[in-house]
């Protein structure tokens, strides 16, 4: 079998994983013990595949070998965070850069800044410091997580942009791409809409 583009880290990839997405977990539980109302809707994780990180690596002028996956390349670890609200991804948000030996390296805020497109949703890059030798050979070692925090809406937005993309022969892309940036748009709108309302449900202004 192949050697991992991993190396010997591919193992210590799922701890980190779990220990973030489990602090996550408890503060959903936690929130919804404390007002009745979850942190988010779902959360998602995944470990980049072989495959993927390998391609990333090509198309990024970059080695495949373990320090490309794993430091120069942040998104070998990733976790999507799908909420009800706008305002609860700006929550989840405050809580991640609160937890301990986190620092959020990157956010990009697509939500204010839609791209062209129209996709939209927060991304941050964490390093988190971790009881396991990382590639650079530190121990206790740094690895990094990308995080997306999106709403309902704009994730299923983006599932039906996403399957766009991998199909080859569709008959009217242009006007396909006009079609998903007006969704895009009415589901931004709607976003703010059920925000508004759920503020004045619960005399918050
Ligand atoms: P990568 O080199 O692919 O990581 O891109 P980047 O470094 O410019 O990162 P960016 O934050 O823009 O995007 C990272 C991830 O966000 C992608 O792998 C997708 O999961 C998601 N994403 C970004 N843009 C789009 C988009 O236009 N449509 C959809 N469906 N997903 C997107
Ligand atoms: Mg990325």
């Amino acid at each position: 079998m192949a050697e991992s583009i991993y190396g010997k880290h591919k193992e210590v990839l799922p701890a980190v994983l779990k220990h973030l997405v489990s602090q996550i977990e408890n503060y959903n539980e936690t929130k919804r013990k404390e007002t009745g109302e979850p942190a988010y809707e779902h959360l998602i994780y995944r470990i980049k595949s072989e495959d993927s990180m390998r391609e990333k690596c090509q198309r990024k002028g970059l080695p495949p070998v373990p320090k490309s996956a794993l430091y120069d390349i942040h998104d070998a670890i990733g976790i999507r965070i799908v909420c009800c609200f706008l305002n609860d991804i700006y929550d989840n948000i405050k809580f991640i850069e609160s937890i301990p030996g986190a620092k959020v390296i990157v956010g990009k805020d697509y939500i204010k800044s839609a791209k062209p497109n129209g996709y939209r949703s927060f991304h941050m890059i964490l390093r988190m410091d971790v009881p396991f030798e990382d590639v650079l050979g530190q121990n206790p070692g740094q690895y990094f997580a990308e995080i997306q925090l999106r709403t309902i809406a704009m994730d299923s937005w983006a599932s039906l942009e996403h399957q766009m993309k991998y199909k080859k022969d569709i008959k009217n892309p242009e006007m396909i791409v006009r079609e998903l940036k007006r969704c895009a748009d009415e589901l931004a709108s709607c976003d703010l809409s059920m925000q508004t309302i759920r503020n004045l449900i619960r005399d918050e202004h």
